[in-house]
């Protein structure tokens, strides 16, 4: 199935694949899976190429997609049984799964074991939703990514997803929003190497600041010379 030529093939393999899913979450409200917006995949399939290095927490008809475009990807969910439907569900749809690996253990346990190893070049943060997870999700998944790379957040809406994004990120200029709706959002990494940063690198991250404003805040720094936010700053 993966005879890629480009976007257009990337989406018709995305829309077969939505049109009949894989029952890998057999208690979702369609009894099938708990899948994000039809954007969210055609925006994904707009960054990635065959070849290219994936990650996601969790798994779905995104595992599938990465897989049949040809992506060297790594899911990470702790569930056996997903897992099992996802590879049986290839290969009735004659897809190859070479590339595909799971990791069968919590996100959080998981990824910090894959710290110090090659870098990624997208990252799906969809799996846990409850805070802190998609917080861990981000630092160590996200802290794999190569400069240019991409993270994409599904549930945007949640608020251990909304708070990180609001707070720190939209506020941040080493991540660049490139892409989102009410329901996920999607950030170019402009940094490179491990997350963790010393709070004097974080003057934008403020008790009180949520709610929003984040990427109007980044607008208006754009158009401010960076001696007069400095002053602003201080003062
Ligand atoms: C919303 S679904 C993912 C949907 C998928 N991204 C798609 O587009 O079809 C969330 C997934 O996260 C998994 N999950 C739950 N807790 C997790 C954890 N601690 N680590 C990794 N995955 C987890 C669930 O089992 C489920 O497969």
């Amino acid at each position: 199935m993966a005879d890629d030529r480009g976007i257009e093939d990337r989406l018709a393999i995305a829309k077969t694949i939505c049109d009949s899913p894989p029952r890998v979450h057999p208690n979702a409200p369609n009894g099938a899976v708990w899948r994000t917006g039809w954007r969210c995949y055609e925006f994904i399939a707009s960054q990635i190429s065959p070849g290219d290095r994936t990650l996601e927490t969790g798994t779905g008809v995104s595992t599938v997609m990465f897989t049949a475009w040809g992506c060297e990807h790594l899911s990470i969910v702790p569930s056996e049984f997903q897992a099992n439907v996802i590879i049986a569900y290839c290969h009735e749809m004659d897809i190859a799964t070479e590339n595909l690996r799971f990791d069968l253990r919590p996100s959080e346990t998981a990824l910090p074991g894959l710290v110090g190893g090659p870098e990624f070049d997208l990252v799906f943060i969809d799996g846990a939703h409850g805070f802190p997870l998609p917080v861990i999700d981000w630092y160590y998944g996200a802290g794999l990514l190569r400069r240019g790379g991409v993270v994409v957040f599904d549930d945007v809406k949640l608020p251990a997803v909304r708070q990180l994004l609001e707070s720190y990120l939209d506020r941040d200029d080493r991540w660049q929003m490139i892409g989102g709706t009410a329901v996920w959002r999607a950030y170019r990494r402009l940094s490179e190497g491990p997350l963790d940063s010393d709070e004097l690198l974080q003057p934008f991250f403020q008790i009180g600041q949520t709610g929003g404003l984040g990427p109007i805040r980044r607008l208006l720094a754009d158009v401010v010379p960076p001696a007069l936010r400095e002053r602003l700053r201080r003062s």
